[in-house]
């Protein structure tokens, strides 16, 4: 049986969200936001996040997957394009978790050919131990060393995207 270890609670997710909402509220007053989530593991966390941004923005996301299981194919597999017109706009792109940063470093340099304003990165989970690329996280929620976490989007194959709180996955 899988053992699900506590990490993150509801209330101190609920809480750095709305941080950082507020933080992207502040930093995009004068630019023209638009948020841009990656599927799926982005979809709660994105869900929350507009919630707590309180300028103007309009939401998009793009679908991406590049794992099975706990391991990296580094393959990544462009499942659905952005259909909002991104040219000279203010891309966000919102994460669930960068790991190594091949995904997102991929779907950065994607958005680019597509000549936004700018691109910038908001992860819910920043984790340091496995980065093999240069990445710049702008907004991050948690900075976490290592370890495997699922819930609140995060999945192992596919499952505890539903669990409202994140654990580390034991298995
Ligand atoms: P990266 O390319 O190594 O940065 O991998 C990023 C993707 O791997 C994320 O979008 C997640 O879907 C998945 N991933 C990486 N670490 C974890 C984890 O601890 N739990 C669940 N998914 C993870
Ligand atoms: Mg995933």
């Amino acid at each position: 049986m899988p053992e699900f270890i506590p990490v993150i609670s509801e209330q101190e997710i609920k809480k750095q969200v709305k941080k950082i909402g507020q933080d992207i509220s502040r930093d995009y007053q004068t630019k023209d936001l638009v948020l841009v989530g990656v599927l799926n593991g982005a979809f709660v966390f994105m869900a929350d996040l507009t919630r707590q941004i309180s300028i103007d923005h309009e939401i998009d996301f793009i679908g991406a997957s590049s794992y099975e299981g706990t391991s990296s194919t580094g393959q990544i597999l462009f499942t659905k394009q952005p259909d909002l017109e991104l040219e000279n706009r203010d891309v966000l792109l919102v994460e669930d978790i960068v790991d190594t940063g091949n995904t997102l470093l991929k779907i950065k340099n994607f958005i680019t050919l597509l000549n936004p304003r700018s691109v910038k990165i908001c992860s819910l989970i920043d984790k340091h131990e496995r980065r093999e690329v240069n990445i710049d996280v702008a907004y991050s929620c948690f900075s976490l060393e290592k370890g495997f976490i699922v819930g609140y989007g995060l999945d192992y194959d596919e499952k505890y995207r539903n669990l409202p709180a994140i654990y580390d996955l034991k298995l």
